[in-house]
């Protein structure tokens, strides 16, 4: 590539497409690190298991690429599944990092975080960025990826952005949209309770497992299904222990046929 060869800097910010507010706060990021942003989309079939929403997932490619546009960014990578995967989805050489990718939402999505680690490698393999950037709503992926970088001694920076919200808390997220408008009303809870065992941490509060437990049920009391809701380390996202600083606190949860994800850094 000519920006290489002229020794100017890129950032690649990959995404799955169907940009929103949270993907252009990356692109706004990716701005202040190099002197070229990247963006790629591609919506990854190695991440979605088998009951999930791989084929109905919304592909905007038109709309994206003129928001991308807009947003300064002067080159969309968007490969074809052949191409990244050119010996298909079982075939493939994985990329994986198991200290982190079996936990929380792990344990629910069987391979979700081998079918990211997989693309994310391919995608910094072809762009050879100095600067990546995910959002920080995916703290598990960020945490997978950052550890893959570092494993690999990949040549590329991993930066995070600050999670983008509504007005009513609900981060930005393009399954949002499947949300039914009771739902939607309802969904900005998750984020509630999370910031609600943050100023029980702040407070001095460290029973952990009861605060998780008071999240379960008031979430479960406003007809969500939740899968987990923990306080974990920040980086190795192993359990909390009370002597830890650097914390976590993650959640999923089911809302009618929607998974929504949140979490919230907290620093004691
Ligand atoms: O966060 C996403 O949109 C995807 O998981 C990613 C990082 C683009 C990999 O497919």
């Amino acid at each position: 590539m000519q920006w290489r060869a002229a020794g100017e800097s890129i950032a690649l910010v990959p995404t799955m497409g169907n940009l929103h507010a949270g993907h252009i706060s990356l692109m706004q990021m990716a701005k202040q690190h190099a002197t070229h942003i990247v963006a790629s989309i591609f919506v990854n079939p190695l991440q979605f298991g088998p009951t999930e929403d791989f084929a109905r997932y919304p592909r905007t490619e038109t709309a994206d690429s003129e928001k991308l546009t807009a947003a300064g960014v002067e080159a969309l990578f968007l490969p074809s599944v052949d191409e990244l995967l050119p010996h298909g989805l079982t075939d493939t050489t994985f990329v994986e990092v198991p200290a982190l990718s079996y936990q929380l939402c792990g344990q629910f999505r069987p391979g979700h975080f081998r079918g990211v680690t997989t693309i994310v490698s391919k995608l910094l393999n072809c762009v050879q960025p100095n600067v990546v950037i995910f959002g920080e709503k995916d703290w598990q992926q960020l945490c997978c990826i950052r550890t893959m970088i570092q494993d690999l001694h990949l040549p590329t920076e991993l930066l995070g952005g600050t999670t983008i919200r509504e007005t009513d808390g609900l981060a930005l997220s393009s399954r949002n949209q499947y949300l039914s408008a009771t739902d939607r009303a309802r969904a900005p809870l998750l984020y509630q309770v999370l910031q609600q065992i943050k100023s029980c941490l702040k407070a001095g509060d460290r029973c952990y497992h009861d605060l998780t437990a008071t999240a379960d049920a008031t979430l479960k009391s406003s007809g969500f299904e939740p899968q987990y809701i923990s306080i974990c380390q920040a980086e190795t996202l192993l359990p909390a222990d009370t002597a830890d600083h650097d914390l976590v606190i993650l959640a999923a949860a089911y809302l009618g046929t929607t998974r929504l994800i949140d979490n919230i850094h907290c620093i004691l």
